[in-house]
Formats: C-alpha cells, sequence, structure tokens
C-alpha cells in the first residue's frame, strides 16, 4: 500500500465510522504523517517534553535536567562534563609536530592548521565543547604560518608555551607568551607564525558553532585579492604592545585613536591581554575576601566600554589561595576552563575532575559545580563562557548554596 494510500484510507475510515463510534485519534492522525512530511510538516501525535526540567528546581539526586522526549528530543544537543587532560593530548601534539617536520604535503596545507580539535562527548562528533564554543589546539614548529585572513566567528589564542608565536591583528605583532590571550575578534585580518626555534602550542576558543547555528560562519582566506598583494601576511603596522600601550593604564582612555579596528561591530580594540599582567593582577588582590564562588576574580574586558570582550563570550581569570574550595554554583551560560597553573579538583554534577595545568574541562549549563585548589601554592584558572551571549538575550540567571547549603538566587 503507498503512503498517499496509507492516509487515504486513515481519512476515509473517519467518514465511513458512524458518528457515534469513537476511533483512535493517534492512529488516525499517525496515518497522515507519512503525506505530511512530504509537504515539509509535522502532525503533533505525542507529547514533547521540553528539553529541561526548569533548572532551578532539584529534580532528585540528578540535578542536570532531562533529556527531551518526543521529535524536538531528535535535534537537542546536551553537552557534558569532560575533561582533556594534557598529558592525553600533549603527545599528539608532538606526533603532528614531528609528521610537520618531515611532510610531503605540510598539514597547514591540507587541513589549514595543525591542531587537534575537542569533541564533547555529548555532541555526537560535532567539534565543540560546549553549545556555543569550539576549542582547538594548536602546534606550530619553527617557520609555520597561518596566512592572513579573516572570519565571522570571534576568536582568541590562549598561549600554553612559554614563548615564540605571534599573531598579527589588523597590522599589530602580538608576541604569544604563556597564559597571554590574544583576541582575533569578528571582523579583523590576522595571521599567525612561530619564527621562534621550538614549536608553540596555544588553544583557540571560537564562537564558531553559535555562528553556525546562525548560517553565519564564514572566512575570508583571500588576502591578497582583498589588498591587491603578492604577500600571504599583514605587514606589521603596530610593533608588540600597542593596544596595551594604549589602553592599560588604569582607567584611562585615548581620545586621539579611532577605537574602531576591523570592519564589525561591538569589539574590543585592545587586541592581547598579558599573562604576566593578569597574574599579577590576580596576586595584587589576593588578600582580599574574594567571590566565595570564584574565588579572587576578574573578567577580561573592552577597555572602551567596560563590557565583555566579546558580545558572545565572556573572558574570566580567577585565582583559588592554597586550599580555597568555592561554593557551589550553576549558570544558565555553559563553559570551560584551562588550567594555567596549580592543581586540585572540581566537581560537576557530582562527578570530581581532577587538574593540572594546561588541562581543559567543560562545564555545560545548568550543573552545580565548585572548585578546590589542593596545591601548596596558588592556582590560577581562565573560564571561557557564553555567559555575555546569555545576559545579551535576557537568559543569564546564576545561584549558588549558602555554607548551609540553601540555593540563593546570584547576581544578574
Ligand atoms: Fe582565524
Amino acid at each position: 500500500m503507498t503512503l498517499q494510500q496509507d492516509s487515504l484510507r486513515a481519512t476515509s475510515s473517519i467518514q465511513d465510522s458512524p458518528v457515534n463510534q469513537k476511533i483512535s485519534a493517534r492512529e488516525q492522525m499517525e496515518a497522515l504523517n507519512p503525506e505530511a512530511k512530504k509537504l515539509q510538516f509535522w502532525i503533533r501525535t505525542q507529547k514533547n517534553a521540553p528539553a529541561q526540567e526548569p533548572w532551578f528546581s532539584p529534580v532528585g539526586a540528578d540535578d542536570s535536567g532531562k533529556l527531551a522526549s518526543g521529535q524536538v528530543a531528535k535535534n537537542q544537543l546536551k553537552a557534558l562534563p569532560y575533561r582533556w587532560r594534557w598529558s592525553d593530548y600533549r603527545p599528539y601534539l608532538d606526533k603532528i609536530s614531528q609528521i610537520s617536520a618531515r611532510a610531503d604535503v605540510a598539514p597547514v596545507e591540507f587541513a589549514d592548521r595543525q591542531s587537534i580539535v575537542l569533541m564533547n562527548p555529548g555532541l555526537t562528533e560535532r567539534i565543540q565543547v560546549t553549545n556555543t564554543i569550539r576549542c582547538s589546539i594548536s602546534i606550530y614548529n619553527p617557520g609555520d604560518i597561518a596566512p592572513a585572513h579573516v572570519h565571522s566567528p570571534n576568536a582568541s589564542r590562549t598561549i600554553l608555551t612559554d614563548n615564540g608565536g605571534y599573531t598579527n591583528i589588523e597590522g599589530e605583532r602580538c608576541e604569544a607568551r604563556r597564559g597571554d590571550v590574544i583576541l582575533t575578534p569578528n571582523g579583523t585580518w590576522h595571521d599567525h607564525g612561530n619564527d621562534g626555534v621550538e614549536p608553540v602550542i596555544w588553544i583557540d576558543t571560537l564562537d564558531w558553532p553559535l555562528m553556525e547555528y546562525l548560517d553565519c560562519a564564514w572566512v575570508d582566506q583571500d588576502y591578497q585579492r582583498t589588498f591587491g598583494t603578492a604577500e600571504k601576511i599583514q605587514p606589521v603596522k603596530y610593533v608588540d604592545g600597542y593596544s596595551q600601550k594604549l589602553y592599560s593604564n588604569g582607567g584611562l582612555r585615548p581620545t586621539f585613536v579611532s577605537h574602531q579596528r576591523g570592519f564589525s561591530q561591538k569589539l574590543t580594540p585592545l587586541f592581547h591581554y598579558s599573562g604576566v599582567e593578569i597574574r599579577n593582577a590576580l596576586i595584587t588582590l589576593k588578600d582580599e575576601a574574594g567571590d566565595p564562588y570564584e574565588g579572587i576574580s576578574m573578567e577580561l574586558v573592552n577597555p572602551v566600554n567596560g563590557e565583555s570582550v566579546f558580545p558572545t563570550l565572556r573572558y574570566g581569570a580567577q585565582l583559588l589561595r592554597p586550599s580555597e574550595a568555592t561554593r557551589f554554583k550553576r549558570e544558565t551560560s555553559s563553559s570551560y576552563f584551562v588550567v594555567i597553573q596549580g592543581e586540585g579538583y572540581t566537581e560537576i554534577n557530582g562527578q570530581k575532575f581532577d587538574w593540572e595545568p594546561n588541562d581543559v574541562i567543560a562545564i555545560p549549563n545548568f550543573l552545580w559545580r565548585r572548585h578546590v585548589n589542593t596545591s601548596g601554592g596558588d592556582a590560577i584558572l581562565y573560564t571561557v563562557s557564553d555567559a555575555t551571549l546569555m545576559r545579551n538575550i535576557g537568559q543569564y540567571r546564576a545561584q549558588g548554596k549558602d555554607l548551609e547549603g540553601t540555593v540563593i538566587q546570584l547576581d544578574l
């Protein structure tokens, strides 16, 4: 029997039934669906639970909410807490570096980058660590370059090796040193390279999955056509430290330069956040009480307006003092953090993830989490979250637990 016949049978059996005789509504409606599918609609024949229980209400032993059901479950993206250990991924970077050094065709030629791309196990094989964030970890051998390009996703590099690489953004050459965060906002031309003597490693962070969802992810690799040049990399117009010199004078904003760099909106003109300066700022404040949920925490901000560096992502750095344990907190935003210094563990939804330098850990939204520093010294974590996006669309909320375990609403 054809689908059309099936559908016709269903409708005709309604007409054939005596008006006072009950019919199986679900069966009758389901029989219409094969035809309806061809017309790109679905006749609702089942309950569709939303993807989450109310995230702020405990739902039994597992506070994570539950998966959707019915038709809406088919496309649900539900990230899981996960840890990528430096001791696990570093050997692969070394192998890539060794292969590249003797390559017939450089990996950067056939794969665009030499990197591993992190995949959250809850998101099947999507190359993303949360619903909105992609992370890859790149290695550049001495002499490697990534030609100039520009793209719609906002991006950054968090530098893991001591020194040696660079990123040129809109003509400003930023030397990469451990703990630095170098931003390449949406709409800024940039190229990368390593003119040192050792391989360099950094984490690339992008809001790429969000742009993909919006069908707005694009990359323009054609620097030569755009600027009518034979070069694949940008000339250096500003030396290392240029944007820091302009914008790092505590509360003073220069008025003789345009803050528009690149061709997008809402982008920070400060491209280079120094790891040394971030660390010094945290240490200077370490005798303050701090935040019971975050320790001594700071946000990397756009110095022109004090807002997040990107309209989508929030970049934070926090210091946990020796033996400090934060209280439990949960947010509507998702994040990942990388360990810059120290050892400890993070509990996420009852799971314990111990960590050491360069480990990367994903914290999906809604899950209770707390950090514990087990080092004898300070621990420093860098977090990237989509809290800024959630705030900008009016969806950011957070809760904490006080010392008695009572749930309280946190700052909006
Ligand atoms: Fe890029």
